[in-house]
């Protein structure tokens, strides 16, 4: 249980459970980092110093720091520029206790890259951005991280004749089937978590969903090396139930590492605080992350790791405010989940709605099409008329138990 926290910090107002590093909730360094800027315009925030972040997420309850290669160093930096920031970094993680549970490579700021990494039209590109991803992955390595995120923002297209599709995923193939051999080779405890996203910068990103990905996952040589980075409000910006999504990864066991965040609907990508979007869906994840399905089966492990934006209108105090907000909002849904499950009227309700018994093989054991084919109560005798106006599943009295669980009104 986590104690109530009405903080009497004059920057950070934000009140709710507080946070322990056994929640395990990270923080990219590009987030709490974001400057504020846009397609329409400059910064509204001050650059925030590496060791400063780390300190002030460390006091706030997180545990780990995420970055992409340029968010530590900027793109172009000499070796010994890089290698000041390395070592300030780990200065810092030695003072506070905070680990790198992910890094990530950028392939998607500088100019070289657009059109992309992986799947440039352009080779040379294409070999610079393995170079790239090989130095950050020993990166990665070297600081213990365990996974290692591919968001490949600018691998698409905007129009249908620039980009031969079949020759880019081959491409996209070529490249994860040569990051997977060096990792094996250099004996590195890391897996990849390939994160989709719909479209923007591009017209339309390649593995656009969370599916396109665990498809194209199975087709590499060591699948068992990559799995998904999915984030919420990517699969929401196509429209998806990110939930159900997530309940897919875990059943295929590939849910490696996931980005919560925000979303209002099928727009831009807001990066808004986790849970200032879809509240239900929110809640719906949270239950199935920390409680698995309703008749049980894998729960998620791995880092709540927080990929939002705190919005351009905000100053440095919105910036920790809204970083505490999105660990605030998982414990809560995590508290309102487990009330949920604990009610025994839900548990009625469940049973009532059969959705436990959705768990039970539609065959008996052993049981043949021959056998189902001379089961006359699976079929000739079988009443499908009393589905007209009768045997309703009460899904709608299951949505209101759990609305009134999320709103607090119930135990
Ligand atoms: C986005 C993406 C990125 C990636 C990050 C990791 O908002 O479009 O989430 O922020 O997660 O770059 O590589
Ligand atoms: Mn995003
Ligand atoms: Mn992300």
């Amino acid at each position: 249980m986590h104690t109530r926290n009405n903080s009497t910090d004059k920057d950070v107002t934000v009140t709710g459970p507080t946070p322990t590093r056994d929640d395990k909730f990270s923080f990219g360094l590009w987030t709490v980092g974001y400057n504020g800027t846009d397609p329409f315009g400059g910064p509204t925030r001050e650059h925030l110093d590496t060791v400063h972040v780390v300190e002030k997420l460390a006091e706030l309850g997180a545990y780990g720091l995420t970055f992409h290669d340029d968010d530590l160093f900027p793109f172009g930096s000499t070796d010994e520029v890089r290698q000041t920031e390395i070592e300030r970094l780990k200065q810092a993680l030695a003072d506070t206790g905070l680990i790198i549970p992910m890094v990530t490579t950028n392939l998607f700021s500088a100019p070289v890259f657009k059109d992309g990494g992986f799947t440039s039209n352009d080779r040379a590109v294409r070999r610079f951005a393995l170079r790239k991803v090989l130095r950050n992955i020993d990166l990665a390595a070297e600081l213990g991280a365990k996974t290692f995120v591919m968001w490949g923002g600018r691998e698409g297209a905007e129009y249908d004749a620039a980009k031969d599709i079949r020759a880019a995923l081959e491409r996209y193939r070529e490249a994860v089937n040569l990051l997977g051999d060096y990792v094996t080779d250099k004996g590195y405890d890391l897996r990849f978590a390939i994160e989709p996203k719909p479209n923007e910068p591009r017209g339309d990103i390649l593995l656009p969903t969370l599916g396109h990905a665990l498809a194209f996952i199975e087709t590499l040589e060591r699948p068992e090396l990559v799995g998904i980075n999915p984030e919420v409000g990517h699969e929401q910006m196509a429209g998806l139930n990110f939930a159900a999504g997530i309940a897919q990864a875990l059943y295929q066991g590939k849910l490696f590492h996931i980005d919560l965040n925000g979303q209002r609907g099928i727009k831009y990508d807001q990066d808004l605080v986790f849970a200032h979007g879809d509240l239900y869906n929110a809640f719906a994840l949270v239950d199935l992350l920390e409680n698995g399905s309703p008749a049980g089966g894998p729960t998620y492990d791995g880092p709540r790791h927080f990929d939002y934006k705190p919005s351009r209108t905000e100053d440095e105090t919105g910036v920790w405010e809204s970083a505490k907000a999105n660990m605030a909002n998982y414990l809560i849904l995590k508290e309102r989940a487990a009330a949920f499950r604990a009610d025994p009227e839900v548990q009625e309700a469940l049973e009532a709605a059969k959705v436990t018994e959705l768990g039970k093989p539609t065959l008996n054991e052993g049981e043949s099409y021959d056998d189902l084919l001379a089961d006359r109560s699976a079929f000739e005798d079988f009443d499908a008329s009393a589905y007209l106006g009768g045997k309703g599943f009460g899904f709608v009295r299951l949505q209101q138990l759990a609305t009134e669980h999320l709103l607090g009104a119930r135990g």
